[in-house]
């Protein structure tokens, strides 16, 4: 028996993921299912022009997390072999509250070694996924932490050394969701309203497959594909209920920055970022996100008609949006990301809340010292190297130390032509300024621990690492620049 979607997002499913891949391949959300009974020859025509329902993740709390080798469903009608942990790609939704101890033991079935990483999640060091702290094929291990963070929304991928682009692209990689009391209070949409979506990009082979060979060529960009999928769904669609919805946008692609919007312009509000609730709603009509970076927003569909879709996109930037280089598929290249299908109904009040949380603001004069992470790309000691401070990313070398309650000012120095989403382990940061005209976007307000850096750019941050000593990695979330080198280890001591 399979719990209707509605009650497997409001409960706590703990243990095992046991749904294989066909039976939720086949799980809509209720809405969905209302629209498609409100609308049926719609949905045909939908479903004829090749739009597939947004699959949805199992939730779990916990439990036994296989690394295996699987056959998916992705694009209709072939099966395609990803590689999954916990059953399913994208890998399940964990969801636990504030303060609980999440335990999870995972086993490589796999033919090589890899570990789990809880992005955005402040842990002891030996349960952060350091990338040679790793599990052996056939070999198992317990990851057990308290979840000491504000409510939001995180997410979990391997971070193998030199492997990680190459796990996740497999399909290894989930949203991590904490819930608390300050933000239940709020009564945000929640239920089938309030819906994860991990955007990654994938190259459309021929064979379906998910074949990651990156070039050199594709290192310097990153890995970028042509087809973009929405919780593993291709030209995804999903009905919605004439009402306010939460969605909870998490870039979990190789390299590729999305710059959100909807395709008729509207307005919507950021309300959190990578670590949680920012203060107050921002409205914006295009927002960045960067790979390893979060962006909740609320989105009102309240007086949209009823059978005018409304498509969640990518719009056009760089050299791509100057039609110039990198167009088709390129970075920058506009994309489709969700077709919402707007069903009938009298529509929900949407009650956006004025204010969500008080956020305390790291004070930039208690600094104790700045410290520069230059970005660099065949500038390293090593021509063609992807380095940090001229130094190539090595797990046995401690290229920085950090005492532990220590603000500091992190300086991140973007030399290169490319963009790098920086990205730190064991804290969330404030963003204080962008040393390019287009300053603080929505993306940068609340706390953070990834930013994007852009060509030439400067990047200021503020910190503090409160909870651990221990060894830590920063790292370009280019996954392709990462296990390139682009990643420096430190120690908080
Ligand atoms: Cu999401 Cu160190 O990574
Ligand atoms: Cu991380
Ligand atoms: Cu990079």
């Amino acid at each position: 028996m399979r719990p209707a979607q509605s009650h497997s997002r409001r409960r706590f499913v703990s243990g095992l993921a046991r749904a294989s891949a066909t039976a939720w391949a086949g799980q809509v959300l209720a809405s969905a299912a209302c629209a498609a009974g409100d609308d049926p020859a719609g949905v045909d025509r939908a479903e004829a022009a090749g739009y597939g329902t947004l699959r949805v993740p199992p939730t779990i709390a916990g439990g036994e997390l296989v690394a295996a080798v699987g056959r998916q469903e992705v694009w209709s009608g072939t099966a395609t072999t990803v590689w999954t942990v916990g059953g399913t790609y994208p890998s399940p939704t964990v969801r636990v509250r504030a303060g609980a101890t999440f335990v999870a033991r995972l086993r490589d079935t796999l033919a090589e070694p890899l570990n789990l990483h809880w992005h955005g999640l402040v842990t002891p060091s030996d349960m952060d996924g350091y990338p040679s702290d790793v599990v052996r094929p056939g070999e198992s291990r317990e990851y057990a932490f308290e979840v000491a963070q504000r409510a939001g929304t995180y997410w979990y991928h391997p971070h193998t050394d030199r492997r990680t682009g190459a796990q996740v692209y497999a399909g290894m990689a989930g949203v991590f969701i904490v819930e608390d009391d300050e933000e239940g209070a709020l009564d945000l949409p929640s239920g089938p309203f309030d819906v994860p979506l991990v955007i990654q990009d994938r190259r459309s082979t021929p064979d379906r497959s998910f074949t990651y060979a990156p070039m050199p060529m594709d290192v310097v960009s990153g890995y970028l594909g042509d087809a973009t999928l929405v919780n593993g769904t291709p030209n995804a669609r999903l009905g919605v209920e004439r009402t306010l919805y939460r969605l909870r946008l998490l870039n979990g692609s190789n390299a590729r920055v999305y710059r959100i919007a909807f395709s008729d312009g509207r307005s919507f509000h950021v309300i959190g970022t990578d670590g949680g609730l920012v203060e107050r709603p921002v409205e914006a009509t295009a927002v960045d996100l960067g790979p390893g970076e979060r962006l909740e927003i609320l989105v009102d569909f309240s007086s949209s008609l009823e059978g005018t879709p409304v498509l969640l996109r990518s719009l056009a930037f760089g050299a791509a949006g100057m039609g110039g280089m990198g167009g088709a598929g390129g970075q920058g290249a506009p994309l489709d990301l969700l077709r919402f299908e707007v069903g009938g109904g009298a529509g929900g009040a949407a009650r956006i809340p004025s204010s969500l949380a008080s956020l305390l603001r790291l004070d930039p004069a208690r600094a104790v010292r700045t410290r520069v992470f230059a970005l660099q790309m065949g500038m390293g000691p090593m021509m063609g190297g992807f380095a940090i401070n001229g130094r190539s990313f090595d797990p046995g070398r401690v290229d920085a130390r950090v005492a532990l309650g220590d603000t500091e000012i992190w300086e991140i120095r973007n030399l290169s032509q490319e963009i790098h989403p920086f990205h730190v382990h064991a804290t969330q940061f404030q963003v204080l300024d962008r040393s390019t005209r287009m300053g603080l976007g929505p993306q940068d307000l609340g706390w953070k621990d990834t930013v994007l850096t852009w060509p030439g750019e400067t990047v200021r941050l503020v910190l503090r690492f409160e909870h651990y000593r221990g060894l830590y990695v920063l790292h370009c979330h280019n996954l392709e620049h990462e296990d390139a080198g682009m990643m420096s280890a430190f120690e908080v001591v």
